[in-house]
């Protein structure tokens, strides 16, 4: 059985990427593929339980962190793993490159740390690939504002999200063969044309 692919969707808030997530979903299963389409944190039911608290209890920084990293622990040996093993395409709303991007970039905790609990956790797997949906920090903010009531993160200020943009950008400047930078401003046809383009290469 050859393994399934693993595709994952990054971004500030308010980038629009969950608004890809169905049609990359759609657009593999009209290849034949089973396609699993999860999220983090969360995609477990003990990995939503953490996310409830990631989401809304107030929390020291490398608390944040560690239960990002305790809820992904969880999401690769119950969901992810067995899935790409039976052969299943996996999408998922966020991965590593998040944690990279709001707990180094956006809260300042150290990359190394960061790169410990990655090797630990995921013991060199990684993406196939992974879209970066990236908007002006203006842009994401008045997307943002405009939608639902924030949670602990979306209530952080501009310079948070400049930074967390930033250090996506960084990631995405350091491994360009997986990571690939969309520009979310353009239209969502525009964009989804880009997206299948990409899919098919992997494909
Ligand atoms: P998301 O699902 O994009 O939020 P929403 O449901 O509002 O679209 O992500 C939840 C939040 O979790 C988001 O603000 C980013 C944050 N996050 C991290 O800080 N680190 C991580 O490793 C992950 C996976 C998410």
């Amino acid at each position: 059985m050859t393994p399934g692919k693993f595709i994952t969707l990054e971004g500030v808030d308010g980038a629009g990427k969950s608004t890809h997530l169905g049609f990359v979903a759609d657009w593999l299963r009209g290849q034949g593929r089973e396609v699993i389409v999860t999220r983090e944190p969360g995609g477990t039911p003990l990995g939503e339980t953490l996310r409830e608290l990631l989401l809304h209890r107030d929390m020291d920084a490398d608390t944040e962190l560690l239960l990002m990293f305790a809820a992904r622990q969880q999401h690769l040996a119950e969901l992810i793993r067995p899935a790409l093993a039976r052969g299943a395409w996996v999408v998922s709303d966020r991965f590593t490159d998040a944690s990279y991007a709001y707990q180094c970039g956006g809260r300042g905790i150290a990359t190394e740390r960061i790169a410990v609990l990655e090797a630990w956790v995921q013991r060199g797997f990684a993406p196939d690939l992974t879209l970066l949906f990236d908007v002006p920090p203006e842009v994401a903010e008045a997307r943002r504002s405009a939608a639902r009531t924030a949670d602990r993160f979306e209530r952080e200020a501009d310079s948070f999200f400049s930074r967390v943009r930033n250090a996506y950008l960084d990631r995405a400047r350091a491994e360009p063969g997986r990571i690939r930078v969309l520009d979310a401003r353009r239209s969502i046809d525009a964009l989804q044309d880009d997206i299948a383009q990409l899919l098919e290469e992997l494909a």
